[in-house]
């Protein structure tokens, strides 16, 4: 077991656990969008991060950093909240804003953190895209106008249904969306 302090709490949990998991575990809220309970951490969105006085100058993801013993952490702060905020920023860059008529509005974690974080308006600009959705799969519908690469499906076909179908291309490319595409 591993004792660490978050938010001034003390806490004491397996040293095998993330400072997500532990957070979660003694009631500290800490927003997570890739993470997936039955995923393998993976640490793609960033706005997980945190602040941990052991390693002081940069805030890291606490949904891929376990625990270690007397770590101190904290969850919320000015600078975090403004940095998770930049970080939403960049996730809509591309992401067509239409949560008026989106059929998934109101259950949607990106939107819930957007007004949590009071996202109005974006000092980063990107190209929306208009691209058909794929229902060729009579299970799966993709729009990729809405994918925010959390790599979630892809995570999902690889580890739990071991398929491995879908993959990354074109990611970090300029003036082209990156796609999911299926094997
Ligand atoms: S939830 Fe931690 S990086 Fe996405």
């Amino acid at each position: 077991m591993v004792n660490l302090t978050i938010d001034g709490k003390q806490i004491t949990v397996s040293k095998t656990a993330t400072i997500y998991e532990a957070a979660k575990h003694a009631g500290i809220n800490i927003p997570v969008l890739c993470y997936a309970k039955k995923l393998l951490p993976y640490g793609a969105c960033r706005v997980c991060l945190v602040e941990v006085e052991q390693m002081k100058g940069r805030l890291i993801p606490s949904c891929t950093t376990p625990v270690t013993e007397g770590m101190v952490v904290t969850t919320i702060s000015d600078e975090i909240h403004k940095v998770r905020k930049t970080v939403l920023e960049f996730l809509l860059v591309n992401h067509v804003v239409e949560c008026p008529v989106c059929d998934k509005g109101g259950e949607c974690d990106l939107q819930d953190l957007t007004y949590e974080y009071e996202v109005v308006t974006n000092r980063f600009k990107g190209e929306k895209f208009d691209l058909p959705k794929d229902e060729i799969n009579p299970l799966i519908e993709r729009n990729m106008n809405r994918c925010v690469l959390c790599g979630k499906c892809v995570r999902v076909c690889d580890e739990v249904v071991g398929y491995g179908s879908y993959s990354f291309i074109n990611r970090a490319k300029p003036k082209s969306r990156p796609l999911l595409t299926a094997a």
